[in-house]
């Protein structure tokens, strides 16, 4: 007899596996990242590693939890005990992502509604840093609390526990079939009027003109890995989470395409937005487009508040459009984030949802106010990288390998994949899991140790660097081991079977 909630709807698991994917990194890291590695050449390594990697790693990821039915966790330990560790590590870098995550949503909002005055004047650098975030000089420093982002903050828990504590059918299915659809009307408004502002074009030129020689670089082809995994959230437990709640009968590499396909073209769509407006700005100011180009908390707080002080007209209605667009696309992977460690908790301490949310989410809760100090934009840079970096790519190495090398579990993976399935998955499936992905990542990886053991990232001091970047990237992996040591009840890991 199986207890475990299941989704409403096909739609409803996709759109929230769709919700989850398209995020921040969506809107403010793509575009940034081709344009910095070759432009319209850059979708060659992209569109590789999508199909190399993205999409197989993301049907991988979907038929463990549909066989094992559980949390990452649990789902691990059920595929084998040995393997637990690896699902709570990814639980604990969802975490530490859920965390910073947050803050940034109550950026946007307030962003939001400082859009109807355009609070941020002519000058919303100074606003960003000065005003909003009254930065600390240094790194390091948690120069007291700002107050002024707790409030919304607060908002966004409220929004997202309450969401959490409803359920996966009544709460996050619902929240997606919302917000998602919301964010692409919202979204397409706006690129509409960007792609039909002076300048527009030359925006998209310098966006799409392919640099064909950076393609022979290994940097370039890293970056395009590096933006698949971020981008289609793999290696974090949340798409085995989501995919645990699928009733028996579900297509795996049907859903699996369809959400690595709508997040690629909401990338695009999303590069094609920023660079028209990118394009309008710089023709407004007279500078070249290369000026302009920015990614991350610059672009969306200080370069589209600049444009949108620029817009020829209804400056304040696209402010709105464009920030409660990242709120938006912000809370559907934060949901989804909160829930993989929401369901960790409660298939291995066997409490209520409402339990786990509170005690789960009440942490993160907690810890997000870290961001919330004046020094917190230093701390959220550093962790963010380093969880990136040397958490997300390196679990999901760890994932392949485990999973394709040594517990050999690739084969009656696909087995079960195409018991469901409408594309069955042959030998090339299992050729990028046990090659392509795995060579890839080990390079990467190499790469990004090389490199942040020759210089700190960020030029940041060293002891900064080693606290909150390479302890907390370390002791998320500590913290997994913990918590797989603690045994299981009895009945947990046999895999339930379908209720009647
Ligand atoms: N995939 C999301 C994006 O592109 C980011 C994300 C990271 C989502 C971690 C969930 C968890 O922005
Ligand atoms: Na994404």
């Amino acid at each position: 007899m199986d207890n475990r909630p299941q989704w409403g709807t096909r739609t409803g698991f996709i759109l929230a596996a769709a919700g989850s994917a398209v995020g921040l990194g969506n809107i403010w890291r793509f575009p940034a990242v081709a344009y910095e590695n070759g432009g319209g050449a850059f979708l060659i390594p992209y569109l590789f590693a999508l199909l190399t990697a993205g999409i197989p790693l993301l049907v991988m990821e979907f038929t463990i939890g549909h066989k094992y039915r559980g949390s990452s966790p649990l789902s691990f330990a059920r595929l084998n005990k040995k393997v637990e560790w690896l699902g709570w590590w990814q639980v604990g870098i969802s975490f530490v992502i859920a965390t910073y995550y947050a803050i940034i949503i109550a950026w946007a909002m307030s962003y939001t509604v400082f859009s109807f005055d355009l609070s941020w004047g002519s000058d919303p650098e100074s606003f960003l840093y000065g005003t909003h975030l009254q930065l600390t000089e240094q790194e390091g420093q948690f120069g007291g609390m700002n107050y002024s982002v707790l409030i919304p903050l607060a908002i966004v828990w409220i929004v997202v526990l309450g969401i959490l504590i409803k359920g996966i059918k009544k709460g996050i299915e619902i929240a997606n079939k919302i917000f998602l659809p919301t964010l692409v009307v919202l979204f397409l408004i706006i690129v509409i009027r960007a792609l039909t502002l002076d300048g527009a074009i030359e925006g998209l030129n310098a966006f799409f003109t392919p640099n064909w020689e950076t393609i022979t670089s290994g940097k370039v082809w890293v970056a395009a890995y590096g933006q698949i995994f971020f981008s289609l959230s793999i290696g974090f437990a949340i798409m085995v989470t989501y995919s645990s709640y699928l009733p028996k009968k579900s297509d795996i590499t049907n859903n699996a395409f369809i959400t690595a396909f709508f997040n690629s073209g909401f990338e695009l769509l999303a590069g094609i937005g920023v660079f028209s407006v990118l394009g309008f700005m710089a023709m407004q100011q007279g500078v070249d487009i290369s000026e302009v180009v920015k990614g991350g908390v610059g672009l969306a707080f200080v370069v589209f508040p600049q444009i949108i002080n620029e817009f020829p007209a209804f400056n304040q209605f696209f402010g709105v459009l464009f920030f409660l667009s990242l709120v938006l696309a912000g809370l559907t992977s934060l949901i989804s984030i909160v829930e993989t460690f929401v369901a960790g908790i409660q298939d291995k301490f066997h409490v209520s949802r409402t339990k786990a949310v509170a005690v789960g989410g009440g942490l993160a809760a907690v810890f997000s106010l870290l961001y919330a100090t004046k020094g917190g934009l230093y701390f959220l840079d550093v962790i963010d990288y380093f969880i990136n970096n040397l958490g997300v790519a390196l679990a999901g190495l760890v994932e392949v390998i485990a999973i394709g090398w040594i517990f050999r579990q690739l084969h009656s993976l696909q087995n079960h994949a195409n018991g469901v399935s409408d594309i069955l998955l042959g030998v090339w499936w299992k050729l990028c899991l046990l090659f392509i992905t795995p060579l890839v990542l080990g390079y990467m990886m190499f790469e990004n140790i090389r490199q942040n053991l020759s210089e700190n990232y960020g030029e940041y001091a060293t002891s900064f660097v080693v606290s909150y970047g390479w302890i907390v990237a370390g002791g998320v992996i500590l913290l997994g081991i913990l918590f797989s040591l603690k045994g299981w009840s009895k009945t947990s890991l046999s895999i339930p079977t379908d209720k009647k």
